[in-house]
């Protein structure tokens, strides 16, 4: 039988794993950067790390966007995602709500994230 995802209880597991998540997300870490390299080569303005986590991503995503914005909906972890200093704004958000203002953003970059969500298709919105 299906279960609704507890959002609550997923951001304060994903939080307690915040500071080790880095040193045990192999797979993680090759699937994000897979992703990466499908992203075509050019300048972007605003750019969105959908579902940051500890933030492994932002310095490569940097690169790419003149303006990047962390999002994550673990406090602990978008405090582990901080300590990179590599975004300009760090964001506590759910994918299914966003924060932010329609086409307000040029690239998402959302790695092994919206899997989490109760309804997908409201995050692809
Ligand atoms: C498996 S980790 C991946 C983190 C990072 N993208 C990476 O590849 O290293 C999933 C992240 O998605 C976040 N997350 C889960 N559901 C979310 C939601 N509805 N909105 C925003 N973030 C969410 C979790 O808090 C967690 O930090």
């Amino acid at each position: 039988m299906f279960e609704p995802v507890d959002k609550q209880a997923l951001a304060d597991r994903f939080g307690k794993a915040a500071q080790s998540y880095d040193q045990y997300a192999l797979l993680q870490k090759e699937v994000g950067r897979n992703l990466l390299s499908l992203i075509p080569d050019k300048e972007y303005g605003n750019g969105l790390d959908l579902g940051c986590g500890s933030g492994f991503f932002l310095s490569d995503l940097q690169q790419l966007c003149n303006y990047l914005l962390a999002l994550d909906i673990s406090t602990g972890m978008l405090k582990q995602a901080k300590q990179q200093s590599k975004a300009m704004a760090y964001v506590g958000g759910d994918a299914e709500a966003l924060p932010l203002r329609s086409d307000s953003v040029d690239l998402v970059f959302s790695s092994l994230a919206l899997q989490w969500c109760i309804d997908p298709v409201c995050a692809f919105k």
